[in-house]
């Protein structure tokens, strides 16, 4: 056998043991065994060219382009199944991290939920931001001229007895009905003017049972513009009151007095077959306008302040208006 057959020989049996070896590689770490073996430096190819210094010159091109052609081949099959590999480790990690998103759930720690009176205030003002009232607040502790004075009731006026006051000193007391907010949103506010003060605290010196606490919270609402009527006030409590409540709720307005309205009503609703009051509501008196520069002839007004606890009772069907500050988690849970 001449050089040249003896070492294209050898180079046809080193291409088929790499194209075995290429294909027996599992990993990238060996695959690059593979490539060291028979393309680097010291390897196979190397070799067997090695002896291609024995040939005639004429038969050295030969030898080479067989050479090259191996090397090329080799390299992409090197390339191929480095991505196959690549491939298949892929294919892999995503079969392993497979996530069934409709498996139950673990709750690893307990939710935090609104309390059933906030979310009854959410409720309430949902509707009233709807309606087109913004939110005003005020203080808790307010002054007798805010709380009563401003709200025509004056120091000697006996409708301050309604409601049993807890007076600070300074002439300061906890406020007794967010009333007082109307007051301070018309001192900064020029009408026309609609807004809402969402559940703030109200105080008073009174005895608890089912539907009383001494501490409870208010919705109170005050619209003024030209030409308001007992009607839009009728109107807006009713559909105040049957978008937050549902419509199958009967609700009733009870002639009333309050010193800052007049004419006044008391608002009530069908509650476990009794009527149960949610507040008080009226046309806001012209004293009032005239306590803080408003023009009563040129302006009218109606407002409502409503419990925001026996809201909740009616919403939540809970019985017991004391269970609302009880911090019992039996009940707080139900919701
Ligand atoms: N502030 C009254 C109370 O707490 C309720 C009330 C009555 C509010 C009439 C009003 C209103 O805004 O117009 O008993």
């Amino acid at each position: 056998m001449s050089d040249l057959e003896t070492l294209t020989s050898q180079l046809q049996e080193l291409s088929t043991k790499a194209v075995e070896s290429v294909q027996a590689a599992i990993t990238p770490e060996q695959l690059e065994q593979v490539r060291l073996e028979f393309l680097g430096k010291k390897g196979a190819l190397s070799k067997v060219l090695g002896g291609m210094g024995k040939l005639p010159g004429a038969d050295r091109p030969k030898i080479g382009a067989i050479a090259n052609e191996i090397k090329q081949t080799l390299q992409t099959q090197l390339e191929q199944q480095k991505n196959a590999l690549r491939q298949a480790e892929i294919a892999k990690r995503l079969e392993s991290e497979t996530l069934d998103v409709t498996m139950p759930g673990v709750m690893r720690f307990p939710q935090g939920r609104a309390h059933p009176l906030h979310s009854a205030i959410d409720r309430a003002l949902d509707v009233l931001v709807g309606l087109g009232y913004t939110i005003a607040q005020g203080p808790e502790i307010e002054t007798e001229y805010y709380n009563f004075e401003a709200l025509n009731t004056p120091a000697d006026h006996p409708a301050r007895d309604m409601q049993d006051t807890l007076y600070l000193t300074d002439g300061k007391l906890l406020r007794t009905q967010t009333s007082s907010v109307q007051i301070r949103y018309m001192e900064e506010n020029d009408p026309p003017l609609r807004i809402a003060c969402p559940g703030g605290r109200v105080y008073r010196k009174d005895e608890v049972d089912a539907t009383h606490l001494p501490i409870f919270h208010q919705i109170e609402l005050l619209a003024v513009e030209e030409g308001l009527t007992f009607g839009d006030l009728k109107g807006t409590v009713t559909t105040f009151v049957e978008q937050l409540l549902g419509e199958q709720v009967e609700v009733r307005f009870r002639a009333s007095y309050f010193p800052f309205t007049e004419p006044s009503a008391e608002v009530d609703v069908k509650w476990k077959g009794r009527w149960l009051e949610l507040g008080g509501c009226g046309m806001v008196d012209p004293n009032v306008f005239k306590a803080v520069g408003y023009d009563p002839e040129a302006v009218s007004g109606f407002a409502f302040g409503f419990g925001a606890d026996r809201i909740a009772l009616v919403l939540h069907q809970i019985d017991d208006i004391r269970l609302m500050v009880g911090s019992d988690l039996r009940f707080l849970r139900q919701f």
